[in-house]
């Protein structure tokens, strides 16, 4: 069985990420989404657990996903499973050299892990975590970047985290 593993920093996860995972989740029989550290995004806004256990509910409802972290390097992760493969979501020119470095540091720490993108669906071309964080700490309307189930919480950490005014 092939075993899809979508890591990312998720803080928090967006509806393009959801739409990424639901996508490989119909391709893989199994998915596992990876809430994992980015050296270069030192200061989180979510725990890694947080940000694991929204993952698992907004991801409820699809029978083959699971969410698991990790503080250490995706390629070694990846030896736990008999056929791993990393499934990311490249959203425009911008993403393809840091994915294209990372799926060869990854191959190259761990000869046979392929990495395989799948494109971003066009509506959520624009959207990041940090958008998502930006709009949040305006308490604005989030309901086309986030999953419902999430909205509240996001809203809320991001007005303990020094919330912003508009004006
Ligand atoms: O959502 P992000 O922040 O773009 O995801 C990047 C992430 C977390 C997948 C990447 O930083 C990563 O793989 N971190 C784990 C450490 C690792 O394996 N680094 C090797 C690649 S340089």
């Amino acid at each position: 069985m092939i075993t899809a593993i979508c890591p990312g920093s998720f803080d928090p996860i967006t509806l393009g990420h959801l739409n990424i995972v639901r996508r490989a989740s119909r391709i893989f029989e199994r998915v596992v989404v990876l809430v994992m550290v980015n050296a270069a995004k030192p200061s989180p806004m979510f725990s890694i657990a947080e940000r694991a256990d929204m993952i698992r509910r907004v991801t409820a409802g699809m029978g083959n996903v699971e969410a698991d972290t990790c503080n250490g390097l995706l390629a070694e992760y990846a030896k736990r499973f008999e056929h791993p493969v990393v499934v990311k979501g490249l959203r425009a020119s911008t993403d393809f050299e840091a994915e294209f470095q990372m799926a060869q540091i990854n191959n190259a720490i761990n000869p046979g892990l392929e990495t395989m993108f799948l494109t971003s669906s066009e509506k959520y071309t624009f959207l990041s975590s940090s958008v998502v964080r930006e709009l949040a700490a305006y308490g604005s309307d989030l309901s086309d970047f986030v999953p419902r189930e999430i909205i509240d919480e996001v809203l809320a950490k991001a007005r303990t985290h020094g919330g912003k005014t508009n004006g």
